[in-house]
């Protein structure tokens, strides 16, 4: 199905099982420990052996020597895989070759060997006996040391141009009767998701099976067939539960690769999972920025000139976190200039997490909008409101498909009891508490890819749908069975959901908030085909039938799909492509947070007492999975905004805190009250399910609310995150 006009009304209008806050389906299997992950297929491997991973000691440098005699004379050991015997490694997208190293290596706790084992507590004994030498290189480890050698990066299709200039920024600025100029600085995060990168592999003679956690499945298999130099229709890929992945899990990771190389040389099935301290170092993160804002307004805080420069750090063929590419699409200003940066660093290799680009960007420009109200006097919510734009900034005449941010900051004000802020700082106490509220935009475009289905009708009447489309803890398996059973005319009860697995039609996969809205389209592709194959063998005109309470009725004439479907069955298969409606129309999500903090006026802590977001996304097909959604992303806003930093050792060029004793993430008793309203909307320009993606647009602007609302409470204003107790202490306000 090619979408390439406004949808117009379809099936999945009735919202009779669509918009729902329907219960997770596989709830039940989760909550009883009985959803398969990748660690536990004893179904499918119950003789696999055990592999541990040794991390390399170094930055950069070489492998000097390995000295494996102590740990193959160990007991249970079967194998121990390196660069010397694991054969030649391709390249594929993502230049996989470099999860195996040596003798070059790259990045700390970059996988040196993995000793394989009859059992996880062999293995790990054995590896403590592998014993590596290093020569050592000088390495780059510190991004504000190269922030002035760093360089504009090469354009791509994910993060467009490195800079974008409109009308005369360097002219108007210096003009511009309200000025604000502030730099800060965003630090390396980590995923930190649940389920650590784990997989099991087995080869059946030439062909080679994984179970594993990953969201891009399609992705995954292309390079794990390119890195091993096999066919890739001998690669099987299973990923049917996912205990988070926050864009951890996009690529092909060390354990695939390493557990595949295992299997082949032990001869028997191999399980590896990334130990927690190696998985830090050794996987992506989120890389820090260094970024830097002005803004100029008339006296009456028009928006006349605007620019964002950001700078982050990664591996040579690395690349940039785009913090600035908010900036040319949320607000007015006809003089515009963003600039990204790349500085080469020898640190491990920075990636995608969670809105990669606008989470670090709104960080900071939603703090820079804050102080520019400031100087203005303007309320914050006001100055945003005036500066808000209905066409894309950038390219005249092109508007947004829909835009509710104005909505979403008039209702979350309204609802949040934003009068009652005090606009001067440090002026609110409760006990030894001060109190403030802050408020930030919220902004994330919505993606739209190729997505494919296929749909079974049995003559049980049942709808067995399969994709590999991934549910990392989003909701997929839900969406998807609400989008089938609408579109069906079915119950959810007589829908099943089978996710994951290389062996379904290529899905968009899980990633970038367009999993929701681009798998759903692609299952309501395939349903469309089934009704056509339904219609047909009934006997009835496609053009008039109606599909409701498990029957297909044309005219007079009604039958149960069941009995339409036969012995045989029948099936569809699509897919939903696009046309060039978002080069027509920008499209993208919008929300408010608002955010209520009080300060201890003695010691700095920072307590976050109510959160409320305001979203417009589209279509909500769910709005129990949606707000779970955001309220996990509100979560680890806060994260972001006081705790969350990856500690970088300059001299040895690793990240210090690299487990969860270390790396400090929000828990229950750091988030008080959270709320979530949907504005209610639906964007025909999006697809035929008219929906959009919040799983990112929840944490777009959540550190900067924090972080406005902390400057409200304290009159101390904090440019680094995270922002921690010892950045305010010398600024609080006497205690009385
Ligand atoms: Mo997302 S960071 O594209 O999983």
């Amino acid at each position: 199905m090619k979408f390439d006009t406004p949808a117009t009304t379809n099936p999945i209008d009735q919202l009779k099982v669509i918009g729902k806050p329907t219960d997770r389906v596989e709830g039940p299997l989760k909550t009883t420990g009985t959803a398969p992950y990748a660690y536990e297929r004893h179904d499918v491997a119950p003789d696999a052996a055990y592999g541990y991973v040794v991390g390399a000691g170094i930055a950069k440098g070489r492998i000097a020597s390995m000295d494996l005699a102590a740990a193959r004379a160990a007991p249970g050991v079967i194998t121990i895989v390196t660069a010397r015997n694991a054969g030649k490694l391709g390249k594929g997208n993502f230049n996989t070759a470099k999860l195996l190293a040596g003798p070059q290596v790259d990045h700390y706790h970059q996988a040196v060997a993995l000793v394989v084992a009859r059992s996880i507590e062999e293995a790990r004994a054995a590896a403590q006996l592998v014993k590596v030498t290093y020569e050592r290189t000088p390495g780059k480890f510190d991004l504000q040391a190269e922030k002035a050698g760093a360089k504009m990066p090469k354009p791509t299709a994910f993060a467009g141009p490195p800079q974008s200039k409109v009308g005369d920024f360097e002219g108007t600025f210096p003009t511009a009767p309200v000025q604000l100029d502030a730099s800060y600085t965003t630090p390396d995060q980590s995923h930190a998701m649940m389920e650590p990168h784990a997989t099991v592999a087995a080869w059946k003679g030439d062909k080679l099976t994984v179970w594993t956690s990953n969201q891009m499945v399609a992705w995954s298999v292309g390079d794990l067939a390119k890195t091993l130099g096999i066919p890739k229709a001998n690669v099987r890929l299973v990923s049917p539960f996912i205990g988070g992945g926050f864009g951890g899990k996009l690529f092909l990771r060390a354990d695939v690769l390493l557990a595949s190389l295992g299997a082949r040389a032990a001869k028997r099935p191999v399980k590896v999972a990334l130990q927690r301290p190696v998985m830090i170092n050794n996987t992506t993160h989120r890389p820090a920025t260094i970024q830097r804002v002005r803004i100029g307004t008339t006296r009456d805080g028009k928006i006349t000139a605007i620019a964002h420069e950001g700078w982050s750090g990664n591996l040579p063929d690395g690349s940039a976190e785009t913090a600035v590419n908010q900036t040319r699409l949320l607000y007015a200003g006809a003089n515009r200039l963003t600039t990204t940066r790349l500085a080469v660093l020898d640190l491990p290799e920075g990636n995608a997490m969670r809105a990669p680009g606008e989470a670090p960007g709104l960080m900071v420009l939603e703090i820079a909008m804050d102080e520019m109200a400031e100087k203005l006097g303007m309320d914050p919510v006001e100055f945003r409101i005036a500066n808000d734009t209905q066409m894309d900034p950038e390219k005249p005449g092109r508007p947004f498909s829909q835009r509710k941010l104005v909505e979403c900051l008039r209702t979350g004000a309204d609802r949040f009891g934003w009068n009652k802020r005090n606009a001067k700082p440090a002026q609110v106490r409760d006990g030894r508490w001060l109190v403030g509220m802050g408020v930030a935009a919220a902004f994330r475009n919505n993606l739209l890819t190729k997505s494919a289905a296929r749909v079974r009708l049995d003559n049980r009447g049942m709808v067995t749908v399969e994709t590999d489309m991934t549910d990392i803890g989003t909701g997929s398996y839900t969406i998807i069975a609400q989008t089938a059973a609408e579109t069906m005319g079915v119950p959810l009860a007589k829908v099943f959901v089978r996710l994951g697995d290389s062996a379904f039609p290529v899905s968009c996969g899980s990633g970038g908030q367009w999993g929701g809205n681009n798998s759903t389209s692609g299952v309501y592709a395939a349903c469309m085909k089934l009704r056509e194959a339904i219609a047909k063998k009934a006997g009835m005109p496609a053009a008039d039938v109606e599909f409701a309470d498990g029957m297909v009725r044309s005219g007079e004439r009604s039958m149960p799909l069941a009995e339409v479907a036969g012995s045989d069955g029948l099936v569809g298969e699509d897919f939903i492509e696009y046309g060039d409606l978002d080069k027509k129309y920008q499209q993208s999500t919008f929300g408010a947070h608002f955010v209520e903090v009080a300060v201890d006026a003695a010691t700095g802590e920072v307590r976050v007492r109510r959160m409320l977001a305001v979203c417009a996304a589209g279509r909500i097909l769910n709005p129990k999975a949606a707000r779970s959604q955001v309220i996990g992303a509100m979560t680890m806003g806060v994260g972001a905004a006081l705790m969350e930093e990856l500690a970088v050792d300059k001299r040895r060029g690793f990240f210090v805190n690299h487990d969860l004793a270390s790396y400090e993430v929000p828990v229950h008793a750091d988030i008080p009250h959270q709320d979530v309203i949907f504005l209610d909307e639906t964007d025909p320009i999006s697809s035929p399910m008219k929906a959009k993606g919040v799983g990112e647009l929840g944490i777009c602007g959540v550190g900067a609310a924090v972080a406005n609302a902390i400057y409200n409470a304290t009159g101390v204003r904090v440019r680094d995150y995270p922002i921690t107790l010892d950045k305010l202490l010398a600024g609080l306000p006497a205690v009385a």
